[in-house]
């Protein structure tokens, strides 16, 4: 059965987790591709944005505007009590529907959503508003865990069993390292990848690049950060990178 994000007791633990192997191979990586495409004086939506962790390190390294969406009330009740102002702010939407103008953002992220949401045409419906909210020529950048590595042990947390093959669509297990509560277990959906290139396509994007990130795409969380944790050379996380035709 799949994980009710909803819950009080999912977002507290997802948000006590220690996501720094998504924060270095992951989010980091994608905040640079992000500035180096549009800088800074955008605005950005950030699809699925949870208790606002990745929403908070966009507006830490410099993004002007960004707004942040999520269906579980908890999720932004969490990231708003963080705090919010007028260029960092969260919205509860009801799923695959954003109550913004068309061409509002200059580029969107969603971070570990695909394999939260495990209906194929809710995929779609997600991904058509985040292109019916983009300016032509946007980005969109897609980042969630490589399909292509389950049941490899990482650092802090583990998708699906080793020697299991998953499907398309099939229920995954995931483990996540949470301190001070030990393994926080959820069932997230597997998605194989022409899925995500399905949906940004027949959503009208075009994909500009979908990578595996390794430890070649690693970037330092802070200055004097310590070693970055031994991946044991596998690819964690992909990054899809599409855009939004010029009209
Ligand atoms: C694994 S968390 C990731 C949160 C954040 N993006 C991050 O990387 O820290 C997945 C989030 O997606 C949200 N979510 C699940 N289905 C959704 C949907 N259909 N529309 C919007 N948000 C959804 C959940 O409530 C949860 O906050």
């Amino acid at each position: 059965m799949k994980t009710d994000w909803t819950e009080d007791q999912v977002s507290r633990l997802f948000d006590a987790y220690d996501d720094r192997v998504e924060a270095r191979f992951g989010y980091q990586p994608l905040i640079a591709a992000l500035k180096d495409a549009h800088g800074t004086a955008i605005s950005v939506l950030d699809y699925g944005c949870g208790g606002g962790k990745v929403s908070r390190r966009l507006k830490a390294a410099g993004i002007a505007r960004v707004t942040g969406v999520d269906i579980a009330p908890t999720m932004i009740e969490k990231a708003t009590a963080a705090g919010s102002s007028d260029d960092l702010r969260y919205v509860h939407i009801d799923s695959g529907t954003v109550p913004f103008a068309d061409a509002s953002f200059d580029a969107a992220i969603c971070c570990f959503l695909f394999i939260n949401v495990p209906e194929r045409a809710e995929l779609r419906r997600i991904t058509a508003e985040v292109f019916r909210t983009l300016k032509p020529g946007g980005r969109f950048y897609i980042l969630d865990t490589n399909p292509r590595t389950t049941g490899v042990r990482y650092p802090t947390f583990q998708n699906g069993h080793p020697g299991v093959v998953y499907g398309d669509g099939d229920a995954r297990p995931v483990f996540l390292d949470v301190p001070g509560h030990g393994t926080f277990d959820i069932i997230d959906t597997h998605w194989d990848l022409p899925t995500y290139r399905d949906a940004l396509i027949s959503a009208g994007f075009a994909i500009d690049e979908t990578r595996e990130l390794s430890v070649a795409d690693t970037l330092p969380v802070s200055p004097g950060e310590e070693q970055p944790d031994d991946l044991g050379g596998h690819a964690p996380f992909v990054l899809f990178k599409a855009s939004k035709p010029q009209a």
